[in-house]
């Protein structure tokens, strides 16, 4: 447009039309250049509006002219500003396209894999270690008789183990409860295979599951826990069977350094009865915290068959002898992965679950 053409215009709008340009060019935004839209094509109050009316009241003679230029002047403006909103948006989607580009040198997002839990892989690995020795699985219910959970343990009826403080009993079946350990699949296998035990030559099993206590949850206690209990009948099975079971079991559990001994304890279901301890599996017995410096850590109570539990189940104690022992799996999984608060296994966090890779 040339310049003489401008003087036709109205002064201020003679210098917008000049301004136009730059300041287009420095509309770096669709806000701004909304903005500067308004200002110059709008209905209302905009360069163009005004003259539209410069036009209206210009003399007759100039109209055609004026008019003419409006009209080059507002169109021109509307097509740069159409230009620059295109530029705009393209360079919007370039920066999104950007933004969501793929990065090839980043891992690709892996779905995400379901894994046992923790303590579940710690109960399949003691369960495969005697499964190597001969021990078939068995299982029992949670929910037991008082006869199998007690009784058939040679638990007398005042034990305070019995009484309703320490044990869930189920409140329309009083002689049901919730069992409080593993133990009761000893009664129940020694029973069952009572009359093969000759044929079979004796048995030997572990028995793997969830047990219940009525005990408030804090960091070493829950009402829930796991314990996997062991059993070897046989003729002439002493402490020495016991004590080298153990200790092969122990060393291909925490390491063939692994010393252990057997402490004497009572059991009402064994005789004698001992505590197995196990050298520290961290400190390999020099003293560490996990075992407050003694160098030995308690993992389970174990001992040889009590006469009254195999006779309980149609056994003769005067034939058949054997051992038999319980293992915490939680105060085990706890004590290899210095977990110091229990409830850590049970709340499922999954950045916990996976630094318990390590358990296995
Ligand atoms: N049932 C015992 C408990 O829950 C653990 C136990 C001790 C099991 C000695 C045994 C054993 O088989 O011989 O504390």
């Amino acid at each position: 447009m040339d310049t003489s053409e401008l003087n036709l215009l109205p002064p201020e709008i003679a210098e917008a039309s000049r301004a136009f340009e730059a300041q287009l060019a420095a509309c770096d935004s669709l806000d701004a250049l909304m903005r500067l839209k308004g200002a110059f094509t709008g209905r209302e109050h905009s360069h163009a509006a005004r003259l539209m009316e410069a036009l209206k009241a210009a003399p007759k003679e100039q109209k055609k002219a004026l008019g003419a230029l409006a009209n080059q002047l507002k169109n021109a403006w509307e097509e740069a500003i159409r230009g620059r909103l295109e530029a705009l948006e393209a360079e919007r989607k370039r920066q999104a396209a950007l933004a969501a580009r793929v990065d090839p040198d980043l891992p690709p997002p892996m779905p995400l894999q379901g894994a046992l839990h923790p303590l579940q892989r710690l109960q399949d690995r003691i369960v495969d270690i005697f499964s190597a020795l001969g021990f078939h699985v068995e299982e029992g219910p949670e929910i037991e008789t008082e006869a199998h959970n007690f009784d058939g343990l040679n638990i007398p009826g005042d034990h305070p183990a019995r009484g309703s403080s320490d044990t869930f009993y189920l409140e329309q079946h009083p002689e049901l409860l919730l069992r409080t350990h593993t133990s009761p699949v000893q009664v129940r296998v020694l029973r069952r295979l009572a009359p093969e035990l000759e044929s079979r030559g004796g048995i030997r099993f572990v028995a793997p599951g969830r047990v219940y206590r009525k005990d408030d949850i804090d960091p070493t206690h829950s009402p829930m826990f796991h314990q996997v209990e062991g059993m070897l009948v046989g003729k002439g099975i002493g402490m020495h069977h016991l004590k080298g079971t153990l200790e092969y079991a122990m060393r291909a559990l925490f390491g063939p350094a692994t010393r252990i001994r057997l402490r004497p304890s009572y059991f009402p279901f064994v005789e004698p009865g001992a505590e197995l301890d196990v050298s520290c599996p961290l400190c390999g017995g020099s003293g560490c915290r996990v075992c407050k410096g003694s160098g030995w850590v308690e993992l389970l109570g174990a001992g040889l068959i009590h006469p009254n539990v195999l006779a309980y189940a149609g056994i003769d104690p005067a034939v058949w002898s054997g051992f038999a022992f319980g293992l915490g799996v939680e105060r085990t999984a706890m004590m290899v992965s210095q977990t110091p608060d229990l409830r850590l296994f049970f709340e499922n966090d999954q950045r916990f679950i996976r630094l318990m890779g390590g358990l296995d």
